[in-house]
Parts: C-alpha cells; sequence; structure tokens
C-alpha cells in the first residue's frame, strides 16, 4: 500500500521511526521530535488509571454501567451521555486514550467477559459503540473500539484461531466495527488477541488494512491489545501501527527496517498517523476540567435506572408499596455487597458505591428488614445457617425480595464459564425462601446471563439488574418500589439451557481452534429461526405500564425502506419503551435467519400519550454478503418489515418490495447449468453453442422433471467432459464467450 497522507513527515532517524511504533511503558507512547507522548488507560465504563501491568487504581473515578447494563438501556442518547462523561475524566486525569468501548458480538453465554460487551446483536452493539465514542471524543480525547475482531471467548484468548467464514464476518463480527468506524471516526482501533482464520488479527492484513481501511476507510491508529504482537515487522506491514504495551522488540523492526524488510514508507505511514493521533487525541486540547462526583454520579444512576430488565411480573407484583405497612424481607448478600462490576482491566476504582439494602431502608424505612441469605463462596455449613435465618425472616414478611447472582469468581476476564448455571446455595435459598412464601421476587446481579428456566416459577417477579456500576443499588430500589419504571430490553436471549445455545458444541474449541459452525445464526437469529423455545426473548422487557403499536406504513425509498408507526402508552403511569423493527426475507436465493433487527427506537411517554415513529432503512438492513460475488446483495422481491417490542412479540407486520442490487453472479466453468440458464446472457450463449450442434433438439432442460434437476445442477465443465461433441477448451470458449459479451453489454 502506498503512502496515504500528504502531511510533512517529521525529520525523524531510522531508529526514531521504528521504535516509534511501541510504547515507552505500559500506557503511554515514546515522544520524538515533533510528537509528543500519548498516554492512554482503559477502560469501557469508568477510567481507570494504574502505573504498571497491575489491575487495582487508586485514582477515583466513576464507574458507570458496564457494558452488559448500559447496553440494555438501548437508549444512545444516554450512551452518549455516559460516553461524555468517561471523557471528561480521561480529560481531568490527563489521558488522551481511553480503552474502550469493547462491542465484541455475545457468541456464547459462557464467555467470561460478556459482561464488557453488549449484544449478540450487531446493531444494538454498533449502536452503542458509536454512542460511547461519540461521547468520548466530545471531549478532545479519543477512543479505542475493541477487540478487533472476532474475539468471542477467553479460553486460549491469546491464539486460539477462530475459523469464520466471511460471510458470518461481514454479517455478524464485523458490522458493529463498521459503524463505530463509519459513523464515529474512532482516533483507534484495538486488534485483539486471538487469530481470525489462522493468522494473528494483529498482522491480519485482510482484516487491518483490506477491511478496515479500504473497505470502510478508517483513517485513525490501530493499536494491538497488550502483549497481541507476535511478530512486530509482520503486523507493522499488514496495517498495525501502534504495539503495546513497552518497547520491546525494537531491535527487530531497526534490523527490517534497515535491511528494507520494512520498507521506509509503511514506516512513515506510521508516523503519519501517530502524528495525526497526537493532534486530534488530547487530553488538554479543551482546556483543563474539573469533575463534579457528584454530578457524575447522578448520570451513573440514570444510566442504571434504564438498564434493569423486568423479565417477569405476575399479577403486577412489582412495583413494591412504598407506603404503608407492608413488611419487606431482603434476602441475599448482594443487595449489602453489591456485585456492580467485573473483573479484569476494566475494573473501575469506584468514587463510592449504592447499595439496594441501604437505599431500600432509606425509602421504606423499618419496613425492612435484612438476611445475608449466603455466602459468596459458598461455604455449606455457614450457608445452611443463613438459609434458616432468610426462611423465618421471610415467613414473617409480606414480601420477600431475594437479591441473587453471580459472584465475581465467577466471571472474569481471562476465562469463560462452565455454566450458566445460578450457585447451587442461591438456588437451594429460593427452594427453601419459597416454602414458606409464594410472595418472592427475585433481582440478579450478574454479568453473562443466567439460566433461568428451573427456578423462575418460584418468583412472581423477576428483575435481571445485570451488573449497573457504582450507583446501581440506587436504581434497583427505585426500580423495586416504582419511583422509576423499568425500561431495559434484553440484548441476548435468555434460552431454555446452555445446551440448546446455537455455538454449544464449538465452544470454546479445541487445538488451538474454535470453529464458528453456527455460522450467521446467533442467539435469536439461530433460536427463532429453528422456532426452539427460549426463557425470555431477545429485545423483551416488561414495563409497569403497557403499550400499544399502531398505524404501521412501510414504503420503499431510494435507498431502502421508511417504517412509520405509532407507540401509545395505554397505561397509568410513565414509562419508556424500545420499539424494534425486524425484517424478514422469504426470498432470499440464499439461507438467512426468519427476521433480523434492522432498527429500534426508545420512545419515552406519559400516561396517553402516543408517539409517531419514523424509521429509515437503508439498502445495507436488506441485504446479506454473498461470497460467491463478493459483496453485499439484495434480492428482488418482497420484504417483510414487522415492528414489536420484542423478536416474539411483533404486533404490526408490512411487505415492501425492492429491486435487487449488488454485484452480479459472475459465471464460470464451474458454474450449474441451471445458473448458466438463469442467467440472460449466459443463456444466450449456452443456446447458441447448442445451437450449432447437430442434434441440438436434444439438448431441452426441462427442471420439472428429475432428470432435467439432476442435469441442472451439473456445473458446466463438468458436463461437457461428459459430452462427446464437445471439442477440447469447450468450457473455456463459452466462458470467453460470455465474459466478452458481459463486457460489450
Ligand atoms: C485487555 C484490553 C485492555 C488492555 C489494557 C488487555 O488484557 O484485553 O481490553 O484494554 O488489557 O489493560
Amino acid at each position: 500500500m502506498p503512502r496515504e497522507d500528504d502531511e510533512v513527515i517529521p525529520d525523524l532517524t531510522i531508529e526514531q521511526k521504528a521504535t516509534l511504533a511501541s510504547g515507552a511503558d505500559f500506557w503511554s507512547t515514546k515522544p520524538v521530535p515533533g510528537i509528543r507522548r500519548i498516554t492512554m488507560n482503559d477502560g469501557p465504563h469508568g477510567m481507570r488509571v494504574v502505573g504498571d501491568i497491575g489491575i487495582k487504581s487508586d485514582k477515583k473515578a466513576t464507574c458507570f454501567p458496564p457494558a452488559v447494563g448500559l447496553g440494555a438501556t438501548w437508549n444512545p442518547a444516554l450512551q452518549r451521555e455516559v460516553g461524555a462523561a468517561i471523557g471528561r475524566e480521561a480529560r481531568a486525569l490527563g489521558v488522551d486514550i481511553v480503552l474502550g468501548p469493547g462491542i465484541n458480538i455475545k457468541r456464547s453465554p459462557l464467555c467470561g467477559r460478556n459482561f464488557e460487551y453488549v449484544s449478540e446483536d450487531p446493531l444494538v452493539a454498533g449502536s452503542f459503540g458509536q454512542a460511547l465514542v461519540e461521547g468520548i471524543q466530545s471531549q478532545g480525547v479519543g477512543a479505542s473500539v475493541k477487540h478487533f475482531a472476532a474475539n468471542n471467548q477467553e479460553t486460549d484468548r491469546m491464539q486460539v484461531s477462530a475459523e469464520v467464514d466471511e460471510r458470518t464476518l461481514r454479517e455478524i463480527y464485523l458490522p458493529a466495527f463498521e459503524q463505530v468506524v463509519k459513523n464515529a471516526a474512532p482516533a483507534t482501533v484495538m486488534c485483539s488477541y486471538n487469530r481470525v482464520n489462522g493468522v494473528y488479527a494483529s498482522q491480519n492484513e485482510w482484516l487491518l488494512s483490506k477491511v478496515l481501511r479500504d473497505d470502510w476507510g478508517f483513517d485513525g491508529v490501530v493499536v494491538s491489545d497488550w502483549g497481541a504482537v507476535v511478530d512486530r515487522v509482520e503486523a507493522v506491514k499488514a496495517g498495525l501501527d501502534l504495539k503495546m504495551p513497552t518497547a520491546t522488540g525494537d531491535d527487530r523492526m531497526i534490523a527490517a527496517a534497515e535491511s528494507g524488510e520494512l520498507p521506509e514508507f509503511v514506516l512513515d505511514r506510521v508516523v503519519a498517523r501517530l502524528q495525526k493521533l497526537a493532534d486530534r487525541a488530547d487530553a488538554s486540547r479543551l482546556g483543563p476540567v474539573t469533575i463534579d462526583f457528584d454530578a457524575q454520579h447522578e448520570l451513573a444512576l440514570r444510566a442504571a435506572l434504564e438498564g434493569p430488565v423486568l423479565l417477569k411480573n405476575e399479577n403486577g407484583a412489582l412495583p413494591l408499596p412504598e407506603t404503608g405497612s407492608t413488611r419487606i424481607a431482603v434476602v441475599g448478600e448482594f443487595a449489602r455487597t453489591p456485585r456492580f462490576q467485573g473483573s479484569g482491566s476494566s475494573q473501575v476504582p469506584a468514587a463510592k458505591v449504592d447499595s439496594a439494602l441501604g437505599e431500600l431502608s432509606e425509602l421504606l424505612g423499618d419496613r425492612v428488614r435484612f438476611a445475608p441469605g449466603f455466602t459468596f463462596d459458598g461455604s455449606a455449613e455457614a450457608d445452611e445457617a443463613l438459609a434458616r435465618e432468610a426462611r423465618s425472616l421471610a415467613a414473617e414478611s409480606d414480601w420477600t425480595v431475594l437479591f441473587l447472582g453471580l459472584p465475581d469468581s465467577y466471571e472474569s476476564e481471562g476465562f469463560d464459564r462452565a455454566s450458566i448455571d445460578l450457585p447451587a446455595n442461591q438456588l437451594a435459598l429460593l427452594e427453601t425462601v419459597s416454602a414458606v412464601t409464594r410472595r418472592v421476587v427475585v433481582v440478579l446481579s450478574n454479568g453473562g446471563l443466567v439460566e433461568t428456566e428451573s427456578w423462575e416459577f418460584r418468583a412472581r417477579a423477576i428483575l435481571e439488574g445485570w451488573l449497573l456500576g457504582q450507583a446501581g443499588g440506587a436504581a434497583l430500589a427505585q426500580l423495586l418500589v416504582g419511583r422509576a419504571n423499568p425500561s431495559g430490553k434484553l440484548t441476548e436471549s435468555i434460552p431454555v439451557k446452555l445446551e440448546e445455545t446455537p455455538a454449544y458444541i464449538n465452544f470454546p474449541g479445541c487445538d488451538g481452534q474454535v470453529v464458528y459452525g453456527e455460522r450467521i445464526y446467533v442467539g435469536y437469529r439461530y433460536y427463532d429461526t429453528r422456532g426452539l423455545p427460549v426463557s425470555y426473548p431477545f429485545g423483551h422487557g416488561l414495563s409497569y405500564t403497557e403499550f400499544e403499536y399502531s398505524g404501521l406504513s412501510v414504503s420503499a425509498t431510494d435507498s431502502g425502506a421508511s417504517v412509520v408507526f405509532t407507540v401509545t402508552n395505554v397505561g397509568e403511569v410513565a414509562g419508556a419503551e424500545v420499539a424494534q423493527v425486524y425484517r424478514g426475507d422469504r426470498h432470499s436465493k440464499i439461507d438467512r435467519p426468519v427476521h433480523e433487527l434492522v432498527g429500534f427506537r426508545k420512545v419515552f411517554l406519559e400516561p396517553g400519550e402516543s408517539e409517531t415513529v419514523t424509521i429509515e432503512l437503508d439498502s445495507r438492513a436488506f441485504a446479506y454478503w454473498s461470497i460467491a460475488r463478493h459483496g453485499w446483495i439484495v434480492d428482488e422481491g418482497l420484504f417483510t418489515l414487522s415492528v414489536g417490542a420484542s423478536s416474539r412479540d411483533l404486533r404490526l407486520s408490512g411487505d415492501v418490495r425492492l429491486a435487487a442490487q449488488g454485484p452480479a453472479l459472475k459465471l464460470t466453468q464451474f458454474s450449474s447449468i441451471a445458473d448458466w440458464f438463469a442467467d440472460p446472457i449466459g443463456a444466450q450463449v449456452l443456446q447458441g453453442a447448442i445451437a450449432q450442434l447437430p442434434d441440438a433438439h436434444a439438448f431441452q432442460l426441462d427442471v420439472t422433471t428429475n432428470e432435467g434437476k439432476m442435469f441442472a445442477a451439473i456445473p458446466l465443465g463438468h458436463l461437457l467432459t461428459m459430452v462427446p461433441q464437445a471439442p477440447t477448451g469447450a468450457a473455456q470458449q463459452l466462458v470467453a464467450a460470455y465474459e466478452q459479451a458481459l463486457a460489450g453489454r
């Protein structure tokens, strides 16, 4: 690739150029004449400024909801605000680049890092990533969208090869990055540790140069994940700019530059990109800033209020009465010791942490009594005594709110989970408590999803609280008593059991490889296409009010289609609904999921209020990636657009007709006779050739007969090897005639 810029490259020696492309230390680059030091720190949901390889930081920061909680808000405007607040803290801490957001697809619920990721759906992940990056970068600092690409597990994460076909990459694992790159221009993209189809992401030219830069127009810096670079020279040649952390391998770079193995223009390219980065991602660019930690906490609370998903609410069990004499048993250690973020590089030294117990006690006074119910480490003897205490408390109370979830040791960056079950001691506690009262509400705290099928009948209501950051405890309390109305929706399907998840038989792979055998059928694309039951579908989430959908109209536009509908709050309290638009394609020439999310909008409505929503869809909303045609294809015909409250609660639908789009299939000698006849030029060429034959009438293709169908499926070249009259090279001649006709069209 030639030099892409017309900027003035600082006058540096080969050594300086060669060594610029790596960290000076753990968190910053080397200053060279003309290019200042650039600093970077984690992370996705708050700042973690540490001195070296350590995880724990003592620099106070606000812990916003991790991606699992913030993603479930389906509210890009709110996510943008959070991004800006993180950007402000980065500025105040002198950090030029925030290492986040992480937007990898949740391929399997077992991925230990799912709490740092957003969704099983690329549009939801991409919208989140775009909003976060826009917010962070509005503060003059840069973001680093990560981990590019196909990093969907922690097992063997530094080398495992994700074996994924190109269609699956283009339709599922890449579009979230594409959306962020095209719409939010992140200052940097962080490449992942793993290999993709055998080649390390850090030295994968197809990913880092072809897709990222040529196809999507990325003009920022590609930074490696920490320790992801295996061969620095190969990495830089492939399109990596900055190897992090530290400066190991500089001697190899210098030798390669001196020998010509690493051409100088490649180094100049790196220098130009880093120079540009130093200008655009600068903690001091917008001047000094002071942080109002109370205001940041208020925002963390607003964000946390919109993340929890009300999975079920039998007979309006929630909200709990805020006034009156109802006695409430709060049971479960999570109420007192909240789990509000996950372990690993994203761990924020939270400025302050609210507990649900503290907040509920404040709201409800001495009507609230507490029992811890279980230990996080599951010590059997202690758990039995705690369960007995909780049972007595539940028996004496009108309602029991059970705070269950995954202790910290169950999930983290660095390893995957082996199961999606809640810990046995907590399930035993639920059984014990529900034996003495039917008035049980379960509140969950977990990063990766948990199975609910085996125990949900014991709870009248379930509020899935994910991990919600430092204000999560207050948010849960306010939702439980109806001071706020739940409006989170599932960004991932909750399966009936682990064994039914689409990646189950392939995850996490073995012998250094993980095969993405389920292809594009990830999450609801799999369950809904196969018609399998799920415990709670993608997009699901109840409210304390009800919404009605009406007046759908769909129409074709120049670039795609326009969807218009009205949502009305028909209940008694104010609330928010995430209206979702799914596209079905029954006439497609290749297999496709029964439907796919193509748009969504969160609307906030007072009781009785309506809002008319318009969602514009471009042609990509209808297209699939064709490996054979190497591009995005829209097949001509009718597409169904459905609107509703989840992937399984579609209330309205309409059809729209679109014309064919995308590169045509080029015929070869390996194309079938059917393909040749289906192509107008191919058919003409073939018919012309047949007409030359003395017994032309014998070559009639009737695909209504079994014989005809069998014949139609044979590739042209293969067929001609069986036709005695066919001269040597006949197939090549036909292909040449076809190409000539195509060119002359
Ligand atoms: C993680 C990244 C993180 C980096 C720096 C790596 O282990 O995968 O997400 O930004 O460390 O802490």
